[in-house]
């Protein structure tokens, strides 16, 4: 947080057309979060009065305003129309500035510069002058480069303009800059549209600061990936794998044991208790709590979920709004959606998928089924292929097992339906009326043998 009163203008109106793709640009994500939210959280971390983000309408629609909007209702959204440059976007905010305040301007496809880095911008701003954030890039193509005269800097020349020798040099413009509201405004409204791509650009009010013999200082960031900007699917890629490597360090130092930092992805937030192990190609997503030694195989995903203590997930299994109590076993190839509960040391198998269902302590589905709507106790057995029937193809219906019941296997629950507790049914029945607590029950098709068959073998049988 600044001590300064200071406020934010947030550039995010461009077409984004080397992204090759009908989502704007800054609605894209990294980590599972878009990235424009960055930029707007940044800004409030370091305190902005006000935040302006400035948008454009796609064809009538506002999309951008219209996604992030509700979740941001103290931003004004300024729609620039038509869209042609950076330094004809700012121009749409300045009759909302004060004079007298510092101007910070972040582009909102630039998502991870830190309040840190912003700090230090602030702290180098100059009475009268601009501080602006460089950078020192290898891989400098695509940024505008700093020109500097005796040391000072005189210009930003944009990558399509730049003479041959311009090419080389490797101090780029981030695009981030603090300046005061008066000075903003007066060199904004001079800026002309000369050059290669026809637009205004905002970097021109470096050479109009020189000229008026203002000072321009310039800070480093702390690392540069916190000025990389996503122009394209390649550098979004590279900042989500900065990003991911960049959560994964942070869990593995905070104790969890990821099996391989490249190959983990966090979209979201994760909880942890002590000893929890990952291994490779895990995804989490949305808010994830895991206690103490819960082990997650090789390819799980997670979303929204609570798993207690000594829970083990074996590999490829999809865990989605779901709490797992504790020493219980899931998977491999589960799939465990919204709603379901399971209890303690319960145990869920390959190839099965619950929906909306509790499982009680002690419970164990272990192969090829289906529970949606079910309610079922303490210490059930539900053996392979049982399959609830919840869907009778308008409404939902609810299936209750009660404790210590056993269903064979291939069964079908027709809903609604309960089975008593200690109740037992038949392998291969159609339960489609209650089942009385201990009472036993088959509706399999009796077996008979067609005694006029007789087996004929191929001629060539293979041997
Ligand atoms: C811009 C800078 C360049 C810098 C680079 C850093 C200019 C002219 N160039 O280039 O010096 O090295 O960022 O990442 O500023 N936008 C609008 N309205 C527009 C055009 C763009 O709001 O009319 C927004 C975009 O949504 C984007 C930001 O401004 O968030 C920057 O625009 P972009 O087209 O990405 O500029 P760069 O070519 O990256
Ligand atoms: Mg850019």
């Amino acid at each position: 947080m600044l001590c300064k009163i200071f406020s934010t203008i947030i550039l995010a109106a461009g077409k984004g057309r080397r992204m090759c793709s009908n989502i704007p640009k800054v609605l894209h994500r990294i980590g599972g979060k878009f990235v424009l939210q960055y930029v707007i959280d940044t800004a409030i971390r370091v305190g902005s009065k006000d935040i302006y983000v400035v948008y454009s309408d796609d064809y009538g629609k506002n999309i951008l305003k219209d996604t992030l909007g509700a979740q941001n209702n103290f931003v004004d959204w300024v729609l620039q129309n038509p869209v042609c440059g950076t330094g004809h976007a700012v121009n749409q905010v300045l009759s909302f500035l004060s004079d007298d305040i510092d101007i910070l301007i972040l582009y909102g496809d630039v998502p991870f510069v830190s309040p840190y880095t912003l700090r230090k911008l602030f702290d180098a701003k100059p009475v009268g002058g601009v501080s602006l954030l460089t950078a020192f890039l290898r891989k400098n193509s695509g940024y505008g480069r700093i020109i500097r005269q005796n040391g000072k800097v005189s210009n930003i020349i944009e990558d399509s303009d730049l003479t041959e020798d311009q090419k080389d040099i490797h101090e780029v413009n981030t695009g981030v800059m603090v300046v005061t509201g008066r000075d903003l405004k007066r060199w904004v409204n001079c800026i002309k549209c000369v050059n290669a791509n026809r637009e205004f650009y905002l970097t021109d009010i470096i050479h109009m600061a020189w000229l008026e013999d203002c000072t321009v200082n310039t800070v480093f960031p702390k690392d540069n990936n916190e000025v990389s900007g996503v122009n394209n699917k390649l550098q979004l890629v590279e900042l989500e794998r900065i990003y991911q490597k960049k959560q994964a360090e942070f869990l593995l130092s905070n104790g969890v044991f990821l099996s391989d930092i490249y190959r983990f992805s966090l979209r979201g937030k994760l909880y942890h208790g002590d000893d929890v192990y990952i291994d490779v190609n895990v995804v989490i997503e949305g808010t994830v709590c895991l206690g103490n030694r819960v082990n997650i195989g090789i390819g799980c995903i997670l979303k929204n979920s609570v798993v207690y203590d000594d829970v083990v997930i074996y590999p490829y299994s999809l865990i989605d709004g779901v709490k797992i109590s504790s020493h219980s076993i899931v998977g491999p190839f589960a799939r465990l959606r919204a709603g379901s509960e399971l209890g303690s040391e319960s145990v869920i198998g390959n190839f099965v998928e619950l929906k909306n269902t509790r499982l009680g302590e002690k419970s164990k589905i272990n192969h090829v089924s289906y529970m949606g709507d079910a309610d079922i106790g303490n210490m059930v057995n539900i053996g392979a292929g049982v399959i609830s029937c919840n869907y009778d193809g308008f409404d939902k219906h609810k299936t209750v097992i009660d404790d210590n019941a056993f269903v064979g296997a291939d069964s079908q629950l027709v809903a609604p339906v309960t089975i008593g507790a200690g109740a037992k049914i038949g392998a291969g029945t159609t339960v489609t009326r209650d089942v009385l607590p201990d009472e036993m029950i088959i509706s399999r098709v009796r077996q008979f043998p067609i005694t006029s068959w007789k087996r004929i073998l191929k001629k060539d049988n293979g041997d």
